[in-house]
């Protein structure tokens, strides 16, 4: 037995104590990587052990001559970035002691004496222009870790780059999480159920598919192909065979896919969990709709209303505990007051919530109004006041030279406060996630000191009622003022100080 040894799943093997083995895991993953199909997707749950699968199916090739793989992500700091493709490749491809990096190209290169006999080549795809970099090349072996990322225009490019060679046939490897919005999802929605989930029972059956003017057809065989459709496909492939002077059989490879989609999931990935155990309790941690994927790998789920937050998630307290570490006050500001033009135009909102000690938020009071920029103004001011000089104020900030110089003018009227302008947040989707996985925790509690007399404190329900219906509430702004208090809190809580 040689130094390094590489088995694919064959049980029964002697290890010598300095030989080390790599082999897919058990399960979804050694049957990914045994799959003879054309296209298979390995797609589920975060941690699954997918682009793992995905480098080790080109080492059985290896020692075929001429053979190459191209593996894709969708940018070149993806492929790069600590962890990321190159990283995971050098911890696989680097044991093999006929093999040898190039980093210059990004390629793994396999000898025989000093003859190249293989290649894994690492690649993105950024744009749809990239795609025509691989015009004429003939590739056996395509992977794109992470599918979802890519459009369906690329991956419809590169299957047609995809050749066999010296008996392998040609293959198409795809990993991803569930996106509900991406092609990926089209393409194997025979395999998902209406409530989202992985239908068991189908995974690693195959389907039979042809693409023709960008839209993917599938057949449960390829009788029931080359039959539907008035026989259109078979047509198609008999002018291409005469056209190319090839039999029919031949040519019909060039058209027609076996497809096939394998789940993942986190459990089946025993060696991660054996030397990251807390791996699942930070998924638990993710806000629900990243938990519905990327623990669950539900390829339904998309934000709705009630998605973020629900009202259960805050616990309602009467006051704040004796020991507070920081309160912000963030505004996000309107201007434009309501009138019979403009009925019902953006509100200003000021959010207060404070963090103590052990991590728990507190929301203590918004305040929200409609008014113009003068009375916006002197309510800030006042508002300043009454919080104290201990209450941090942010000030959202609008883009460009005239949002500075708002912020700055106002920053001088709260001279002697502690008041900084934050840009204004490009994705209120992405920032929303962290605050709805602290809420799904309950670590977000609403104070209300009038809770037990029987009345309730005005501005809690309005703010319910905004965020629970998040994101398809007529308004945001109150969601925004949250994001911003969060961010200002969190920040502060990372960095020890502003
Ligand atoms: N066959 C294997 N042998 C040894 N370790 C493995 C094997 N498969 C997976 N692992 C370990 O599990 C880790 C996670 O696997 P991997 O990165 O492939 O998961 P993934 O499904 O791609 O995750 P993500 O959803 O985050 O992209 C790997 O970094 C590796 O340490
Ligand atoms: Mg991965």
């Amino acid at each position: 037995m040689s130094r390094f040894d590489i088995t694919y799943g064959d049980e029964g093997v002697v290890y010598d104590d300095d030989v080390i083995v790599i082999e897919p895991q058990e399960g979804p993953q050694e049957e990914f990587v045994a799959c003879d199909y054309d296209i298979v997707i390995y797609g589920g749950e975060a941690g699954g052990g997918k682009t793992y699968g995905l480098l080790l199916q080109p080492l059985q090739y290896i020692d075929t001559p001429g053979f190459e793989a191209v593996i894709f992500r969708r940018t070149s700091k993806q492929v790069m970035n600590p962890g990321g493709l190159w990283d995971t490749a050098e911890g696989l491809y680097g044991y093999f002691e006929n093999a040898e990096p190039r980093i210059s190209n990004l390629q793994w290169r396999f000898y025989d004496a000093k003859k190249i006999i293989s290649r894994v080549t690492f690649a993105h795809m950024e744009h749809e222009k990239n795609k025509l970099d691989w015009q004429g090349a003939e590739i056996p072996f395509i992977g794109f870790d992470e599918l979802t990322h890519f459009s369906k225009t690329m991956f419809l490019y590169m299957l047609s780059r995809n050749r066999s060679m010296s008996g392998i046939p040609g293959k198409i490897r795809g990993t991803c999480n569930p996106d509900p919005d991406s092609f990926v999802r089209e393409l194997i929605d025979w395999w998902i159920g209406e409530d989202g989930y992985v239908i068991e029972e189908r995974c690693g059956l195959p389907r039979w598919l042809i693409a023709d003017k960008g839209e993917f057809y599938q057949y449960n065989s390829e009788e029931e192909l080359l039959n539907s459709e008035d026989g259109r496909w078979r047509n198609k492939i008999e002018v291409e065979a005469q056209r190319l002077e090839r039999s029919f059989e031949q040519t019909k490879t060039m058209f027609i896919k076996t497809l096939t989609f394998i789940k993942a999931s986190v459990e089946d990935n025993k060696k991660l969990l054996e030397v990251n155990p807390e791996y699942l309790a930070n998924l638990n941690s993710l806000d629900y709709i990243e938990y519905m994927r990327l623990r669950k790998g539900n390829w339904n789920i998309r934000p709705s209303a009630g998605m973020y937050f629900k009202s259960e998630m805050f616990e309602i307290v009467p006051a704040l505990p004796a020991k507070i570490k920081k309160t912000v006050r963030f505004w996000d500001r309107a201007a434009t007051a309501k009138s019979s033009d403009n009925p019902d135009p953006d509100w200003t909102v000021g959010f207060k919530m404070s963090i103590d000690y052990d991590g728990f938020f507190y929301i203590e009071d918004i305040i929200r109004f409609r008014e113009n920029p003068g009375v916006v103004e002197r309510r800030i001011k006042n508002t300043a006041k009454q919080d104290g000089i201990k209450t941090f104020i942010r000030l959202e900030q609008e883009p460009g030279a005239s949002g500075k110089s708002e912020v700055q003018h106002l920053i001088r009227l709260l001279a002697g406060y502690n008041a900084v302008g934050v840009p204004k947040f490009k994705n209120t989707e992405t920032l929303v996630r962290p605050v709805s996985a602290q809420a799904r925790a309950n670590n977000i509690k609403i104070v209300d000191p009038l809770m037990n007399s029987g009345n309730q404190t005005s501005w809690i329900k309005p703010f319910l009622s905004e965020v629970t219906n998040h994101p398809d509430a007529a308004h945001d702004d109150q969601v925004v003022a949250f994001i911003g208090a969060f961010e200002g809190l969190h920040k502060a809580k990372k960095a020890g100080a502003w």
